[in-house]
């Protein structure tokens, strides 16, 4: 359909849905649009076309899609503020963190400054920190990318190298986040960009989320925090008080998405980096499994002394067993059972705990693929380890020059819907 807008007022359309600017002046955050070329928006995001010269849209709206047109422009005038403020800076290159709390516009803001600062002729990276609802990379990944064009949705770019942390929330990895965060940043540096934008993830509330936040700007040490103004940022605002910090608005007519949406959304990102995917055979012996549950996967001498002993006192024959530093690892065939008062008895003996999977419970776990540089490859599905013929089958684009396997916590189904973990 055609729907014409006049000029200062603005059309927010909810996803799924295609708009295309057939005559006059539009902008989705900061981005001016081109006649003719057609805008996607994804389920469970909005886009606020913001009309600059009377406008007529080709809009074609999927499944629950819905258009609704509003006065003035939904962009807040602080967010111009924010990135004029971000100009003036003189070093180079200038790092902006930007914080805000789930569904707070952080991805949105982000985009605005993309899209400002690139039609400025900058080179701009986007370092992605926001592991549930990341933009650029594939879910469960920090990541980067490096631009100097503008466009509507940060979806669009292609991640130029990641970092795999292989679960949806931050606060199950923190130091995985930060480490992972540290490297990447390191890392687009030496790409010389004039600014790089970093966006997080919406835990900021409790002293853990302080802590972990205040962690995080520590070592990213951005010139200039961009925090998206509520309440509850009010504690985590007051522990970076020796840090720049600039206060934004919350954009009024703001999206909120349900879990489910956020998880749909997710899995769009997973679609995206599995295109193409075929089961691809990797001997182990080929690859270094970091996980340290399976890294013993590869020794060739099988099981040791003290490894025998443990599985005799369990009274099984497993079919892979590591024991770490706080736990046994047990890996049985599917039907096979091990009796609960030796596991007991082992654990008290040992001080350990006694973990054990059935063969088949790594079917659907979410994996990542490094070459031999440590540089992210892509993901994968594991769709099983053949504990006999030491091969894993994983569902991937990555065809090639794979050196290091990652298995993580999140599992999907053979559609890449997310599968909830049992026990949470
Ligand atoms: N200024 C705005 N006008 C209209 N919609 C907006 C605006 N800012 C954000 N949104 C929409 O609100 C939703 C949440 O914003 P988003 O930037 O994704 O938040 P976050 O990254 O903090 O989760 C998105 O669908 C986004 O497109
Ligand atoms: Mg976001």
């Amino acid at each position: 359909m055609h729907i014409t807008i006049e000029t200062g007022k603005t059309l927010l359309v909810d996803g799924p849905a295609s708009v295309t600017l057939v005559s006059g002046k539009a902008e989705v955050f900061g981005y001016v649009l081109k006649q003719m070329s057609r805008v996607v928006i994804r389920d469970g995001k909005r886009m606020p076309f913001a009309v600059k010269e009377n406008a007529t849209l080709e809009v074609s709206l999927g499944e629950n899609a819905t258009v609704e047109e509003v006065e003035g422009d939904t962009v807040p005038p602080s967010w111009e503020e924010a990135y004029k403020k971000l100009a003036t800076l003189q070093t180079r290159p200038t790092i902006a963190l930007v914080l805000g709390a789930v569904d707070s516009g952080k991805t949105s803001f982000c985009t605005y400054l993309m899209n400002k600062l690139v039609m400025e002729g900058r080179k701009v990276a986007i370092l992605d920190g926001d592991l549930g609802q990341s933009d650029v990379g594939p879910p469960c990944t920090l990541s980067y990318s490096v631009t100097t064009k503008p466009l509507t949705d940060l979806f669009n770019l292609e991640a130029e190298n990641a970092y795999f942390v292989g679960v949806t929330s931050p606060g199950k990895a923190l130091d995985k986040v930060i480490e992972g965060m540290t490297l990447l940043k390191d890392e687009v540096l030496k790409r010389s960009p004039d600014y790089v934008v970093v966006n997080t993830d919406g835990w900021v509330e409790g002293e853990d989320a302080v802590n972990y936040k205040v962690q995080l700007v520590e070592k990213i040490r951005p010139h200039i925090v961009f925090c998206i103004q509520n309440e509850t940022l009010n504690p985590l605002l007051e522990a970076l008080k020796n840090f720049t910090t600039l206060t934004i608005d919350y954009p009024q007519t703001i999206k909120q998405r349900n879990r489910e949406k956020r998880k749909s959304l997710r899995e769009l990102g997973y679609v995206k980096y599995l295109k193409n995917a075929k089961v691809q055979s990797i001997p182990i012996s080929w690859v270094r499994i970091e996980n340290t549950e399976f890294a013993g996967l590869n020794k060739t001498l099988g099981m040791t002394k003290r490894e025998r002993e443990i599985c005799n006192f369990l009274g099984i024959k497993p079919l892979h067993i590591a024991e770490l530093k706080n736990k046994i690892f047990v890996v049985i065939g599917k039907g096979r059972w091990i009796n609960p008062e030796k596991i007991k008895e082992t654990e008290e003996t040992l001080g350990k705990k006694v973990e054990v999977l059935w063969k088949g419970g790594e079917e659907g776990l979410l994996t990542a693929l490094y070459s031999d540089e440590k540089k992210f490859l892509g993901i994968g599905v594991l769709r099983e380890i053949d504990y006999t013929r030491k091969v894993m089958k994983i569902f991937t684009p990555v065809s090639s020059g794979v050196s290091t396997v990652v298995i993580g916590k999140v599992r999907l189904d053979k559609n890449l819907r997310e599968i909830p973990l049992a026990g949470g």
